[in-house]
């Protein structure tokens, strides 16, 4: 019976003296795990008379029941006390100031997102491809023959075989067949890997990068065009004219009068040049009405070769395609004097014309 009343009173103590979890379960553990002191008496139990069995069977019991009843009490106790400890000292502090440096959506991200929202309303999906591309969906595929002097005026970069030990490594000029490596000069070799993956009816524009050997205050080297493609059964010319008249006027928010004026590209025939009105007030060009007009994008009827080198049939198949510079539209829109500054980096430039991410580009079309 002392044996008992010592064992309780030591745990009872060292149970309320814990002063972290850990500690405690090292005391629960000491008397109550398998070795521990309380179960290894209640071990004793198997050897003793009957008489003593009587009594020390419900006492050992009691014991266990007891310090467990403690052990769990404690837990909660010190739980509580560890949640109360992280309130007190992680508390936010109201009155700092707002931190307002946040960064800004670059024009040009914006106005591809326009140009989505708008094309999207029309039943348009978006097709992306690779920024380097081979010799035969940049220019053959598209009706440029091997040595046309149309493949000269794109100004082309080439990717330059790395030169090694062994001399030169052509492994990332070249692909598997062989074909040329180039940095895409357009966004309508994309329309080629459509074509060529998807069956008609296609509905698509590409918002992408392409590259140029050009640098001028009109020029970057880099920039970026969103190209378009319809192919079905029955899309022709008046459709062109009709989808992308609506589309130039929902972009500035206002009605733009069009006007299509014959021109070339290999791979649209008939092809053309869209060019809106305009005016210019001062030092700002107003796009909508005016006695100016300004070429605005490459349209035409995609072209039976093209069709026949995708694997599709031109006496079943026609449509229309586009393509038009992102960066040109966004500062006719926004007002942005000079191209070069788009892509200069400076932090003071994007704070300025750059856009909240929080406002959405539905709302800033004045579509919804
Ligand atoms: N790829 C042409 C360029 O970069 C633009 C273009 C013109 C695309 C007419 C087209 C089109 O799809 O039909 O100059």
């Amino acid at each position: 019976m002392t044996d008992i009343t010592a064992l309780k009173t030591k745990y009872t103590a060292q149970i309320e003296g814990a002063e972290n979890l850990a500690a405690l379960d090292d005391i629960r553990v000491a008397a109550l795990g398998k070795k521990g002191e309380v179960s290894l008496q209640m071990r004793t139990l198997g050897k003793m008379s009957p008489e003593e069995k009587k009594i020390m069977g419900p006492a050992l019991n009691g014991l266990k029941n007891e310090l467990a009843a403690l052990v769990e009490a404690r837990k909660l106790a010190l739980e509580a006390e560890a949640l109360n400890t992280a309130l007190a000292s992680e508390t936010l502090d109201m009155s700092l100031p707002v931190n307002t440096a946040t960064g800004t959506l670059h024009p040009v991200m914006q106005v591809m997102e326009e140009m989505a929202v708008i094309f999207a309303d029309m039943g348009f999906a978006v097709a992306e491809g690779p920024d380097i591309e081979d010799d035969f969906h940049n220019f053959t595929a598209l009706n440029f023959p091997v040595g046309h002097p149309a493949r000269d005026m794109h100004d082309t970069f080439f990717l330059k075989p790395s030169t090694t030990k062994d001399g030169e490594d052509k492994s990332s000029t070249e692909n598997e067949t062989g074909e040329k490596m180039v940095l895409r000069t357009h966004t309508s070799p994309v329309q080629i890997r459509t074509m060529m993956s998807q069956k008609p009816p296609i509905r698509i524009i590409v918002p992408g990068r392409t590259y140029r050997c050009d640098s001028d205050q009109t020029h970057t080297p880099m920039f970026h065009q969103v190209e378009g493609l319809v192919i079905d059964k029955t899309t022709n010319m008046s459709h062109l004219k009709g989808c992308l008249t609506d589309f130039i006027s929902a972009f500035f928010e206002t009605d733009v009068e069009t006007r299509f004026r014959p021109h070339h590209f290999p791979f649209t025939e008939p092809s053309a040049e869209m060019d809106v009105r305009y005016e210019r007030v001062g030092d700002e060009i107003r796009i909508g009405q005016g006695d100016g007009w300004m070429e605005i994008l490459g349209c035409g009827m995609v072209h039976p070769n093209v069709l026949t080198n995708c694997g599709l049939d031109p006496n079943e198949y026609q449509g229309f395609a586009f393509g038009m510079g992102v960066d040109r539209l966004a500062m006719l829109k926004y007002g942005m004097p000079d191209l070069r500054d788009m892509f200069a980096g400076d932090s003071r430039w994007l704070s300025h014309y750059g856009f909240s991410p929080l406002l959405q580009a539905n709302l800033a079309t004045g579509l919804s």
